[in-house]
């Protein structure tokens, strides 16, 4: 097969920032993407559905007029009531973005307990409401550990909350897999850095800090087990890239921001791997029909083609570089 075109391809987790940064990168979503899932956690976050809404026009603003459908998410707060939740619904939130304090950018005002009677006071309140629970699942152990120790407390919510759907976002281990696959309304998003790179294209040889990202990226054992559920296109996963840019003077220093971006090229970069595993046919499916299913979404209509020609990634994009600079891609985005 020497081109695919995607019907209305999702990215289901994605950073688009705001002001200078946002005006940089919104336009590699919205040529790419038909929607896409955009984060809370700008400073101070997005908590309120009047703060939702103004981010969301800000987005529009950016995506010169391409067909593109930000999907918002509202960032956790135990003290959430019904009536913040439905108006948050009809202002364009499809999740809830639960961050454990300090676990990542701009989580200072994230929770402090998971499973405090108030965070479950609101988990319910969302599964009322319909909205989706989505967590950035670590605790604060070893960095390689921190997912896998969260992996409880998911199932814990999952079991006790059995009509809401919860998201394990950027998932990164194996044992995550296992986890998601013994409850019914678990589902997960997978990036593409997660299921392309291993600790060693982070630190195995020189230091790379563009591959630098939290859930950091782990073992090729973890690695492989994602790739497979990616490329069978497991009915419980759907593509989120947590394409997170930070300029590169930010990532380049000591102290370096978490994040890697991708929006570019995850396409193609992601046809690139489909391809050569034999499995392209299931790239509509990993892309967009798993997270129609999974969110109950029906995005805009778009079609975006593929094609088997090689590409290098570029060195940087305005100010932030990619992940894998310079590599050659088998296949590019028209
Ligand atoms: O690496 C990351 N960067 N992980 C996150 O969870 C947040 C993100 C960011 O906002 O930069
Ligand atoms: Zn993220």
């Amino acid at each position: 097969m020497n081109e695919i075109v995607l019907d209305s391809p999702l990215d289901m987790h994605l950073h688009l920032r705001e002001g200078d940064m946002l005006k940089r990168v919104a336009k590699y979503s919205a040529s790419s993407f038909s929607g896409a899932v955009v984060m809370p956690n700008l400073n101070p976050p997005v908590d309120s559905s009047e703060r939702l809404e103004s981010y969301k026009d800000e987005i529009l603003r950016h995506c010169d007029g391409e067909v593109f459908e930000p999907y918002m998410a509202l960032f956790f707060r135990d003290s959430l009531k019904e009536s913040d939740l439905i108006k948050a619904k009809e202002s364009g939130a499809l999740i809830v973005k639960l961050y454990p304090k300090g676990a990542t950018t701009n989580s200072q005002s994230g929770s402090e307990e998971i499973l405090s009677s108030a965070n479950k006071r609101v988990f319910e309140m969302i599964s009322e409401v319909g909205l989706k629970l989505s967590i950035h699942g670590e605790s604060n152990g070893f960095v390689l550990d921190r997912e896998d120790e969260f992996l409880p407390i998911y199932e814990e919510i999952a079991k006790n909350f059995p009509k809401l759907g919860v998201v394990i976002e950027h998932m990164s281990t194996k044992n995550a897999l296992d986890s998601l696959n013994k409850y019914e309304n678990l589902s997960a998003t997978i990036t593409l850095h997660h299921i392309a790179l291993s600790l060693d294209d982070l630190i195995g040889g020189a230091l790379n800090p563009h591959h630098f990202c939290k859930p950091i990226i782990k073992t090729p054992h973890d690695r492989d087990a994602l790739l497979e559920a990616a490329l069978e296109a497991n009915k419980k996963v759907c593509f989120g890239s947590d394409s997170a840019p930070h300029y590169r003077d930010k990532k380049e220093c000591a102290n370096g921001a978490a994040g890697i971006f991708s929006t570019p090229i995850a396409l193609p970069f992601l046809a690139h791997i489909f391809d050569k595993h034999g499995k392209v046919q299931n790239l509509q499916k990993f892309v967009s029909d798993n997270a129609r299913e999974i969110y109950g979404v029906n995005p805009p209509k778009k079609e975006v083609r593929i094609v088997k020609q090689e590409s290098p990634i570029e060195a940087h994009y305005d100010e932030v570089v990619p992940l894998c600079a310079g590599k050659k891609l088998d296949w590019s985005i028209l």
